[in-house]
């Protein structure tokens, strides 16, 4: 969707709705928001949710940020909201956004072929779930997070 307007629109009626839960990334030091996270599509009834997503400020990048993000959301959503399963895609070009997925444990589940096509070229969506027993501990992450702290 590339109406900005619609897009707030549609993300504050699924949030009204509970589909969805949209955080900050907030730098611990300074306090300074450098990125956002979220779940999209959470199906209470069936305990799941359709996307997991993350966006950090380019001047964080590669210092394990989105994959600390990633694993406390994840960890909060399975014991804290009770879901069973967390889902979430990643262009097949998109190697930092491919690894915070792996290094957590999701597991590639399959691949939308030329899912995106930008000036005639396609790439792959990968598909990716992560189950409740599959998520790793903290001290199993490794990752610029864990060489950071
Ligand atoms: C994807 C994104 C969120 C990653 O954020 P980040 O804070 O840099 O991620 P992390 O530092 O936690 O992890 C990135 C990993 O990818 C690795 N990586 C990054 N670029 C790489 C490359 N070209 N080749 C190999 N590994 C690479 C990093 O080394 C790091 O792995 P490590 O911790 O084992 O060293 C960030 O690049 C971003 O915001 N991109 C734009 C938005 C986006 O693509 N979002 C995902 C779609 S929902």
């Amino acid at each position: 969707m590339r109406n900005p307007v619609a897009m707030v629109s549609r993300t504050r009626s699924e949030y009204r709705r509970g589909e969805h839960l949209s955080l900050s990334v907030v730098h611990r030091e300074t306090g300074k928001c450098i990125g956002r996270i979220g779940l999209r599509g959470l199906s209470w009834t069936h305990q799941k949710v359709e996307s997991l997503s993350y966006w950090i400020d380019p001047h964080f990048w590669n210092q394990g940020y989105a994959t600390e993000a990633s694993y406390f959301l994840c960890r909060e959503a399975f014991e804290r909201l009770g879901l069973r399963r967390i889902a979430s895609q990643a262009l097949d070009r998109n190697i930092a956004s491919l690894r915070v997925l792996r290094k957590l444990g999701f597991v590639e589940e399959g691949r939308e072929r030329a899912a995106v096509c930008v000036k005639g070229k396609c790439m792959d969506m990968v598909l990716f779930g992560l189950l409740r027993k599959e998520m790793r501990p903290a001290n199993r992450v490794s990752s610029a997070w864990s060489r950071r702290s």
